[in-house]
């Protein structure tokens, strides 16, 4: 390490004696990165406080024919600034500011290949990507990214594992030096306090990249590692390309990843000139009937999507001033879940009339959302996706979830960059016709809703739905999401269950196990009444879903809060929180706040300032808490309204039972 850090230090005397600085600095000053030349081979590194944050660590990729990851000298150095403020059309932030310092570093190797790297370094981390243009003919195939993140202290970490296929994993706590491979966001904890994830921003025609330790390595060490095509190639890419922004995030505490912009900053702006049409939504929808088993996607006699039933759930969203209605299993297909191409996105079920549930929504002022459930054929999909959008979109379809839930055509990764590419066609097609995504079994979230601001949404992590058929999402799972999965971007968890042990559907005579894991009734949600409410606040998504049956939610006083809820926020803020323990956020739309607090399988009492209130007015809190005798396991039913007028100037008491949680509307008075 010493030695690291003594050929850096002369290296940087080295070069700004040449007038070539190859470092970069925080607009604040606290981070300071930089660039080196090590026996022709470029590598980075990372300080936080002039403390080693990264040590230096190679960077380059390699690829079937040229070289490009050695031989090189430095051929120029450019250094730039940024200092902008811009606005997206929907929240949780509508403003934002990108602040920035910029080195562009060019280096030419024996081979002719031009490597330009360029780093960017804010208040919050850092961001640097690969710009290379390769001599010879137009394909390059990248059979490997050299990157590496060697940190310089070994800390706490939590990360799923690095899977290509799936997100829908549990998450870890385990010490950085224990964790043999890990998927992004990966975020840990040094003993400093600082706080750090590794993520990549701007995803786009490469593969995803997760992260293997490093054998034998001094410190905790991680390498890129990309999804292969099914011939082991990493990434086809053109002569002239660059990669998606590596990313290391860098606060003081927890809540600072949260609040961080960093990530949206590293994407391009808006490339869609009217986002009138683009507008969040809360929505109900036939959907976790099939996932308790009561209900199926076809007609078995237990087909969910009937026109009947499609009814009722658009009376309720109406009644009850929610935006959207889903309806699963609507299509044609689900008796064999698309096998032999047989989802058809065109054709409604016969017991579904497709024409007068649009209609009797629209004429509700209800948004459709549409579902494509690809099964993981994308080669069948890809060939109805024009006429599936032209068709949605005649009949004034503006929404659409997909589902990717089966093995992918061609023996391909659920993450490679046939999947990447798959991902952002979709989104562009449906720009095209005015349709907002939400993709479950997506790739990564990445950023890229500023530059696609109709990519409302999607899954990529365990979501509600593990808590109908599996041993469940544990308590400390939503106090870990915000943390890592989200800092990537909205998700569609899916929260609101009130029938929490499912005790209304004791004894129903469609009960089944749908997919040869638990039945519903031995399976449950491992959280109080009051978190599942407080997760609509912690766990943001532009699309949220009151997922539970609507029964369920019928003359329930604690619906009102959803009812309150407004899913395009305006300002959001982490106010604290520690990752796997708890957290605290704060959102606003229009004059009205909101406030969301969850905690793990641990009861703890916060004091919270509501310092975040505008000074001078008064507001109407009301309070959907944990009762005295809430706890998640024993009884998770119980819990309290009460409203109490506050100002700016009050701090109020915050009771969690065990995975408990509260939800606070504040109504300005
Ligand atoms: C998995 C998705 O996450 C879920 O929301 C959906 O209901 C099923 N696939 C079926 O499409
Ligand atoms: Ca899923």
């Amino acid at each position: 390490m010493r030695y690291y850090s003594f050929f850096v230090a002369c290296l940087i005397g080295i070069l700004s004696g040449c007038k070539q600085d190859l470092t970069v600095t925080s607009p604040d000053g606290s981070i300071k990165a930089g660039l080196y030349v090590q026996a022709g081979q470029v590598g980075y590194f990372v300080k936080v406080d002039t403390t080693d944050f990264i040590l230096p660590s190679p960077l380059g990729l390699q690829a079937k024919r040229g070289v490009l990851d050695k031989d090189f000298k430095l051929m120029g150095v450019k250094h730039a600034s940024a200092e902008e403020e811009w606005t997206s059309p929907w929240g949780e932030n509508k403003q934002h500011s990108d602040r920035h310092n910029e080195l562009e570093a060019q280096f030419k190797n024996t081979d002719g290949v031009i490597m330009t790297i360029r780093m960017r370094a804010f208040d919050d981390g850092i961001g640097f990507r690969y710009e290379y243009e390769v001599p010879g003919p137009d394909t390059v195939k990248v059979m490997d990214e050299l990157t590496c993140f060697n940190l310089a202290s070994d800390g706490t970490s939590w990360s799923i594992p690095g899977s290509f296929g799936t997100y829908e994993l549990e998450y870890r706590t385990l010490p950085l030096s224990q964790v043999q491979d890990a998927n992004t966001p990966f975020t840990f904890r040094l003993p400093s306090g600082l706080h750090g994830s590794i993520h990549e921003a701007a995803l786009y025609d490469y593969p995803e990249m997760t992260l293997s330790a490093v054998p034998d390595a001094v410190a905790p060490s991680f390498k890129a590692n990309l999804a292969p095509w099914p011939d082991g190639v990493k990434a086809r890419v053109p002569k002239k390309f660059r990669t998606p922004w590596r990313v290391i995030l860098i606060t003081r505490d927890a809540p600072g990843l949260v609040n961080s912009d960093l990530i949206l900053n590293l994407n391009e702006p808006c490339a869609l000139e009217d986002v009138s049409w683009i507008k969040p939504m809360r929505y109900v929808g036939v959907w976790w009937g099939m996932h308790l088993g009561i209900q199926s996607w076809y007609d078995d006699g237990r087909h969910g999507a009937t026109t009947a039933n499609a009814m009722k759930y658009i009376d309720f969203a109406a009644a009850n001033g929610l935006e959207g209605v889903l309806f699963e299993g609507w299509n044609d297909g689900w008796a064999s879940w698309g096998s032999r191409d047989d989802f058809d996105f065109t054709k409604p079920a016969a017991d579904f009339d497709f024409d007068k549930v649009v209609d009797y929504a629209a004429s509700k002022g209800v948004s459709y959302i549409l579902h494509h459930e690809t099964g993981g054929n994308i080669v069948s999909y890809e060939k109805q996706l024009d006429t599936a959008l032209d068709w949605a979109a005649a009949h004034g379809i503006h929404a659409l979830k997909t589902g990717y839930a089966g093995g992918i055509s061609g023996g391909n990764n659920h993450h490679g960059q046939y999947m990447v590419r798959h991902y952002q066609k979709v989104v562009e097609e449906a720009a095209k016709r005015q349709i907002m995504i939400d993709a479950h079994e997506p790739i990564k979230a990445t950023g890229i809703r500023r530059t696609w601001p109709n990519f409302m949404c999607r899954e990529g992590a365990r979501g509600m739905e593990w808590n109908a058929w599996s041993a469940g999402n544990k308590p400390e799972h939503q106090t870990i999401l915000p943390f890592t999965r989200l800092l990537g971007g909205p998700m569609d968890y899916t929260p609101g269950v009130f029938d929490i042990t499912y005790r209304n559907i004791v004894g129903n005579p469609n009960l089944k196990a749908w997919n040869n894991n638990h039945i519903a009734t031995d399976c449950r949600c491992n959280t109080t009444i009051a978190k599942q409410i407080a997760d609509w606040v912690v766990l943001y998504s532009p699309m949220q879903m009151a997922c539970d049956l609507i029964e369920n939610y019928q003359g329930h006083p604690a619906f009102q809060f959803f009812r309150d809820f407004n899913a395009d926020c305006d300002w959001s803020r982490a106010l604290a929180g520690e990752v796997g323990e708890y957290i605290v956020v704060a959102r606003r739309a229009g004059d009205i706040y909101y406030l969301g607090a969850v905690t793990d399988e641990v009861a703890r009492t916060l004091e919270q300032p509501l310092s975040f209130l505008p000074e001078g007015c008064t507001y109407r809190a009301e309070i959907y808490a944990d009762g005295p005798d809430a706890s998640w396991e024993k009884n998770p039913y119980s819990y309290t309204i009460t409203t109490q007028e506050v100002t700016s100037a009050d701090t109020l008491t915050l009771a969690l039972a065990t995975s408990g949680g509260t939800a606070i509307v504040f109504k300005p008075l």
